[in-house]
């Protein structure tokens, strides 16, 4: 089941394990201190790696829950046909319910809804219907794969050599199947001779930069730096970053950028100082149903705000904000680089014509 890929696969978040039957995941989590594997093919558990962020990233929250439907499909594929579907609607509904904002989760489970719904109105037996979600489950996996192969190839088109790219959170191979959305530009770019350097902001209040981004490229070698998240606009009017490249959770048909807590401060810091501000998104993140008002911003519990890798940093009884992501408008945004092609503003047209009207 292997595809034929350009490049190495060194790091990969989520998978499907042929020999159990099981999806794994590394818990990102532990990283970079400890590399550790999950294997389930318990729905109930997968929807708790995502809630607690073991799974985190767009791409890697919809390619594991479509996994986790296709494992459980596959282990109660002896039911009768009634118990089946209800059961695997189920699984659907409790990984539908995980975290709100990023549309690869919807993406990824509509795709496994319509199959078994189009299997039950014609009377495929289980047996045959489990496999047909698991290997809907794997081409949404190795679709993802292939598509930040092609961000990357579009992405490092962009890049100078001699490059410092600024990047925020971790849209890397840990918040995908492989390769990364933002960090595959950076690797291609790397692969093919150019001398780029990263800035890796660490993050608050999870620190994907500081744990998951800076591990990733010290491991294939890319020189990167770490900074605090509020030295951002410090380091870009100092004219320390060439081009900002984020990833995004979900992009509306008007072009908004919903990405992690902090991209918005960093995009207008870019554009205060004429620094590009690169989106890099599968189309699996381009949501053309939803405009900016229909975008729900997770919050999440204020513990994590309150303590940092599991000390607390305040006093007990003090409140906290923990929204988990925020809103770039599309003036501040130069191009998202899709698998598809490079789109440039005005993105409402932009954004329909790569997307095929879908
Ligand atoms: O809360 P997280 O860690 O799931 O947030 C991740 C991000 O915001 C990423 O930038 C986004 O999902 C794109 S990953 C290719």
């Amino acid at each position: 089941m292997k595809r034929d890929l350009r490049y190495p696969l060194k790091i990969r978040a989520v998978w499907f394990d042929e020999d159990s039957k099981k999806v794994c995941w590394i818990n990102t989590l532990k990283l970079p201190f400890q590399e550790e594997v999950y294997c389930s093919d318990d729905p109930g558990r997968v929807a708790k790696a995502i809630v607690d962020m073991e799974i985190r990233g767009a791409p890697a929250i919809g390619v594991a829950a479509a996994l986790a439907v296709g494992a459980y499909s596959t282990r109660i594929s002896g039911l009768p046909l009634g118990d089946f579907k209800e059961r695997v609607e189920e699984a659907i509904d409790t990984l539908w319910r995980t975290r709100p904002t990023a549309y690869n989760l919807f993406y990824a489970l509509k795709r496994l809804r319509r199959v078994l719904e189009e299997g039950v109105a014609g009377g495929v037996e289980p047996p045959v219907l489990s496999r047909r979600i698991l290997e809907e489950a794997l081409e949404v996996m190795w679709e993802d794969v292939e598509s930040n192969i092609m961000i990357g190839e579009h992405g490092a088109e962009l890049i100078p050599d001699g490059a410092t790219i600024l990047t925020h959170c971790n849209a890397g191979a840990l918040a995908t199947s492989a390769f990364g959305t933002a960090e595959a530009v950076m690797r291609v770019a790397w692969y093919k001779g150019k001398r780029i350097r990263v800035i890796a902001t660490e993050t608050r209040p999870m620190l994907q930069g500081a744990r998951l981004t800076v591990w990733e490229l010290v491991k294939e070698g890319i020189p990167v730096t770490l900074i605090t998240d509020n030295m951002a606009g410090y380091v870009i009017r100092k004219g320390l970053v060439n081009a900002v490249i984020v990833g995004a959770d979900r992009v509306t048909r008007e072009g908004y950028v919903v990405n992690k807590i902090g991209t918005y401060m960093i995009a207008l810091a870019a554009k205060r100082h004429g620094v590009p501000f690169y989106v890099a998104a599968p189309t699996s993140t381009i949501d053309l149903s939803s405009t900016v008002n229909d975008v729900v911003i997770e919050e999440r519990n204020p513990w994590e705000v309150k303590h940092v890798l599991g000390r607390p940093i305040t006093l007990e009884e003090a409140d906290a904000l923990n929204y988990a992501f925020d809103i770039t408008d599309p003036d501040l945004v130069t191009a998202i680089i899709t698998e598809k092609g490079v789109v440039y503003p005005p993105f409402r047209e932009s954004l329909e014509r790569i997307m095929g009207g879908r």
